[in-house]
């Protein structure tokens, strides 16, 4: 049985578990060598393969997507990193239009991707060519024993289907109010509700916390007709559309670590524009956490790292200043030129 371990201060050293040992020397105070101890037997374990440590540093990455301006305005709507940070993330762009080395490069820098909502086409924007290109590499490290989560929210969600389909199977499904979820029966044994508290549960199917802004969905039928999907994904729950039209509205891989939700958990927080419908209530704050905190606790199943700590701090989105638009539904927004 593998069981992951809660180290209070894991630096990148627990990674290779090799420095405890090497510093063992007599001359140390006794709780450094009680510490060293502690830490010796825990890697021991680790590399017995029965414990895994967890990564206290997860980095996620954003992608970016081209905005109406063309492909080097792109943009990251900042509610998505603030959603991520407040789960315990620090977070990087990922830029688009780059050459597959960046991608490579960078996937075995983060510890996590969230594919945010938007408006771009899911088959041959620049955005999807990046996503699929993540998607694709994570697939892989998965296969060789790597862990790497993806979060895909509203067109993440859309998008994923489309990387794994191979093909747009979307179908109009308007929806710009929150709406319950109607969860299938086996929902409990997802990885994404199998812990779901009672209060997140009663709030998510009986209460209206889950912000919605799309015109299209993946519908249920389209979705079981195409065996590539079915076979990939379990559908944990689907939602009524504004002409009550089913569409699927929560959604995880059964093999690889990635999730897809329809709806905006991170409006609930962030958002605050008036010509939309957001629920700030309390129990919607708590819903917006519920699913940072549960892709978290994903992201911290993956040890990639930067190379230098110079190198990781050169990357954060800090080093950018998100723009506040009074008339945009965006409200806060990273505007990256990413001109060659
Ligand atoms: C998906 O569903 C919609 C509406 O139900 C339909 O019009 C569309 O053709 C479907 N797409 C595919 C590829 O089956
Ligand atoms: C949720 O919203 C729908 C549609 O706006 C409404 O009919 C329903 O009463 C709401 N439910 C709750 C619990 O507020």
């Amino acid at each position: 049985m593998l069981f992951y371990i809660h180290v209070f201060r894991l630096d990148r050293s627990i990674f290779t578990c090799n420095y405890q040992f090497t510093s063992c020397k007599a001359d140390r105070d006794k709780t450094t060598m009680l510490k060293i101890y502690a830490v010796s037997v825990l890697c021991l374990l680790v590399e017995a393969g029965y414990a895994k440590p967890l990564n206290l540093r997860p980095i996620i990455g954003v992608l970016a997507q081209e905005s109406s301006k063309g492909v080097d305005e792109s943009y990251i709507i900042a509610s998505y990193v603030k959603w991520a940070e407040a789960a315990g993330a620090r977070v990087v762009p990922i830029r688009i239009n780059e050459p597959d080395v960046y991608y490579e490069e960078l996937f075995q820098r983060i510890n996590g991707v969230i594919l945010p909502g938007g408006d771009i086409d899911i088959i041959t924007s620049y955005h999807a060519k990046a996503a699929k290109k993540l998607y694709q590499m994570a697939m892989k490290a998965y296969d060789q024993g790597d862990y790497f989560p993806i979060w895909g929210t509203c067109q993440g969600l859309q998008l994923l289907s489309a990387l794994t389909a191979g093909k747009n199977l979307l179908a109009d499904r308007p929806s710009f109010t929150p709406a319950p979820l109607d969860f299938t029966p086996d929902f409990l044994e997802s990885r994404m509700f199998h812990k779901l508290p009672e209060n997140i549960y009663s709030a998510l199917a009986n209460e209206n916390v889950t912000s919605n802004l799309h015109m299209y969905g993946l519908t249920p039928q389209n979705f079981s007709e195409n065996s590539q999907l079915s076979s990939f994904y379990r559908v944990m729950s689907t939602s009524l559309d504004m002409h009550d039209n089913v569409y699927i509205s929560a959604m995880e891989a059964y093999k690889y670590p990635f999730y897809g939700v329809q709806f905006h958990p991170e409006k609930n927080v962030y958002n605050w524009d008036l010509r939309f419908t957001n629920n700030h209530d309390a129990d919607a704050i708590r819903v917006a956490h519920y699913f940072s905190e549960f892709f978290l606790s994903e992201a911290r199943k993956s040890y990639h790292f930067f190379p230098t700590i110079e190198e990781e701090i050169d990357a954060l989105i800090d080093n950018y200043k998100p723009q506040f638009s009074k008339d945009s539904s965006f409200e806060d927004v990273y505007h990256f030129k990413f001109t060659k």
